[in-house]
């Protein structure tokens, strides 16, 4: 049974697993068209309740610096287009879900995006999906809340999925990725606070032993879970993580693309042997999105 919600009910390890291949590519999707239109998310309204303002040139120059630190890092970057009335489409983790698989090569799954609004990204990815020639996968017409690798966080190097149910994702979605793939170990975490209200908010994979993980975000199952899944975890102080600390994402097992400003999990990073790489992404962040959001590694 490949679904597990508690430590006890969990009998392998990472290190038993199969292993699979880290991706060298992200996706990525041009800002300008971006925007808050309607309130989605706790982050996305203003003191006032209503949608924050967007400064999009600031928003082009924070998402220039993060294409620019991945290509000078040696990761492959490819760029959807702006589309018009598609205003959440720079947050690429949440349209699909690479998931590489042991032996090479991976599929990427469609996502079922939560809000109307953002349901037509999904065609984008399928598009660009086809005209490289991913394996494309599509969830079974019963599940509805899907959010792709916002709640879906693979494990790196190894054949096991850290899976978020909340506001965005059902337990329906992982139970089909399960029947799919009875090789994989997913581990359940039910989301446990409307800040963190994708996964990937609260858990950020550095290596196969290393994660940041916002202990707040989950309840006990799911905090024994991450912590047995990650023995070296860093965990990443309240005020940091409402500034998506740990959002960030590393690609290689030693670069960490992570927001500015938050000391204390930079230099935890560096006495664990890890450089920080830290970028300004403030103008997502008020639409609830940091580094990890902004990308599709596949
Ligand atoms: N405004 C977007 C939403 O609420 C932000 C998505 C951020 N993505 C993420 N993977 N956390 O859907």
């Amino acid at each position: 049974m490949p679904l597990h919600a508690r430590l006890a009910d969990w009998p392998r390890r990472p290190g038993q697993l199969p292993a699979t291949q880290r991706p060298a590519r992200v996706l990525l999707a041009d800002p300008g068209r971006f925007d808050i239109a309607e309130v989605q998310n706790v982050h996305m309204a203003g003191a006032d309740g209503r949608p924050r303002r967007v400064d999009r040139s600031a928003a082009r120059r924070q998402w220039q610096a993060l294409a620019d630190a991945y290509r000078s890092g040696g990761v492959a970057v490819d760029v959807l287009p702006a589309v018009p009335g598609l205003p959440d489409l720079c947050f690429t983790a949440n349209p699909s879900l690479y998931l590489p698989l042991p032996g090479g090569g991976g599929e990427l799954w469609l996502a079922r995006m939560t809000h109307p609004s953002r349901r037509p990204e999904v065609e984008q990815h399928a598009a660009y999906a086809r005209a490289r020639g991913y394996v494309l996968r599509e969830m079974p017409a019963r599940v509805t809340r899907f959010e792709g690798s916002g709640d879906g966080v693979v494990h790196p190097g190894r054949f096991l999925l850290h899976a978020g149910i909340g506001a965005r994702t059902e337990r329906a979605a992982w139970e089909a990725l399960a029947a799919a793939h009875p090789e994989l170990d997913i581990l359940l975490y039910a989301l446990a606070d409307e800040r963190f209200y994708h996964l990937d908010t609260a858990l950020a994979p550095l290596d196969e032993r290393s994660a940041l993980l916002v202990p707040q975000a989950f309840d006990r199952d799911g905090l024994e879970l991450a912590r047995a899944a990650f023995p070296d975890a860093i965990e990443v102080p309240l005020d940091e993580a409402l500034r998506f600390a740990a959002n960030a994402h590393c690609p290689d097992g030693r670069h960490v693309l992570i927001q500015r400003g938050c000391a204390r999990t930079e230099a935890a990073l560096r006495e664990r042997g890890f450089t920080p790489v830290p970028l300004e992404t403030g103008e997502f962040i008020k639409s609830g999105g940091s580094v990890f959001c902004l990308k599709q590694a596949l």
